[in-house]
């Protein structure tokens, strides 16, 4: 695939060769982002960031990433305060912000906006969730860092089994995760759900016609031999109520003793976060927290290797990133990290 000038809007545009491409470049960013070295390759160039929908870590990951390339971040949150509010349409705010951008990340609330954005857009667009459809960037760093768990224990992708829980329904980023791992060689997958948000056809299709293994359920026990459990919150934000979710929520928890009970010693814990702490949903328990196997922060700091990779490839600097470096001046106790 050449990234250069590229969209980043579904996983559908990868293959695993092209995977490999940016994995390959999200390792040698690690030096940067533990602060061992800093580089400026992306000094001048300005990332817009738009977030119509609420988040942390994507956004501040997406511009951390940036500064980390040495760019700087122009950042739009919440449609009340956007020209959206006003009527505008997405492309007229396309046409406009892309150019006084280089780049542009866009998390919008309904599927299909980013990649109507990026109709109007004169600079790559890389989608940072839309809706329940897709979170593409986030599938990709749940897959490095799933590739990189199970290398820790001598096991790969292919013949892995990964239970993925909670809400499969309106979860864009076990959307994106599941289409990505078709990609791979006789996966099996234990969908744990309850009936009403169980993972939809569109996605089924895509495993079912890769030939992969699928067992649907809504009982936790019988995934003991499990590699991964995938825990996922409600998406309240995409029921027609509050009160409809609440059904839903704390249904299928994981906590120490669940985790105990029914899965295999080191299965590894993942979530794309953030976690539902309330008492009242709890579905990934504190208690967890000293677990070696935990590995949500993990997936988290992964997040800014693969977004400074996807913006060093978007922007065609991958190979120049390490003639722009230099020594970093300050005290930083994460180079021994
Ligand atoms: C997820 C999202 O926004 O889809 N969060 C994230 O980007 N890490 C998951 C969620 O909000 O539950």
């Amino acid at each position: 695939m050449n990234f250069t000038g590229a969209n980043i809007l579904s996983v559908d545009q990868f293959n695993r060769d092209s995977i490999d491409d940016i994995f390959e470049v999200a390792d040698r960013m690690l030096p940067y982002a533990r602060r061992q070295k800093r580089t400026r390759v992306l000094d001048g160039a300005i990332l817009g960031n738009l977030f119509f929908e609420p988040s942390t870590r994507t956004r501040v990951s997406f511009g951390t990433a940036f500064n980390l390339l040495g760019g700087e971040v122009r950042e739009t949150t919440g449609m009340e305060s956007s020209a959206l509010a006003k009527g505008e349409s997405l492309y007229d705010t396309a046409r406009v912000l892309s150019s006084y951008s280089d780049v542009i990340a866009m998390r919008h609330p309904k599927s299909g906006a980013v990649a109507e954005f990026a109709e109007g857009s004169r600079v790559p667009v890389i989608n940072g969730g839309d809706g329940a459809n897709e979170h593409p960037t986030q599938a990709l760093l749940d897959l490095y860092t799933i590739k990189k768990e199970l290398a820790y224990h001598g096991h790969t992708v292919d013949g892995m089994h990964i239970c993925m829980m909670g809400d499969l329904k309106f979860g864009r980023t076990v959307h994106s995760l599941s289409r990505l791992l078709a990609l791979y060689d006789n996966v099996r997958f234990t969908l744990i759900s309850p009936r009403e948000l169980m993972m939809p056809d569109s996605v089924m299709s895509v495993l079912t016609n890769a030939g992969h293994e699928i067992n649907v359920t809504d009982q936790v026990s019988g995934s003991s031999d499990a590699d991964i459990v995938y825990q996922t919150r409600i998406q309240q934000e995409r029921f027609t109520s509050p009160q409809e979710a609440d059904q839903y929520r704390g249904k299928f928890r994981l906590n120490s003793e669940i985790y105990t009970k029914h899965y295999k010693p080191n299965t590894v814990i993942m979530h794309p976060l953030p976690r539902d702490s309330r008492a009242e949903a709890n579905e990934l328990d504190n208690d967890l927290n000293q677990n070696p196997n935990l590995a949500i922060f993990r997936q988290a700091d992964n997040g800014v290797l693969i977004r400074m990779a996807l913006f060093a490839l978007t922007l065609g600097v991958a190979d120049q990133v390490q003639d722009y470096e230099c020594e970093v001046n300050w005290f930083s106790d994460k180079r021994n990290v």
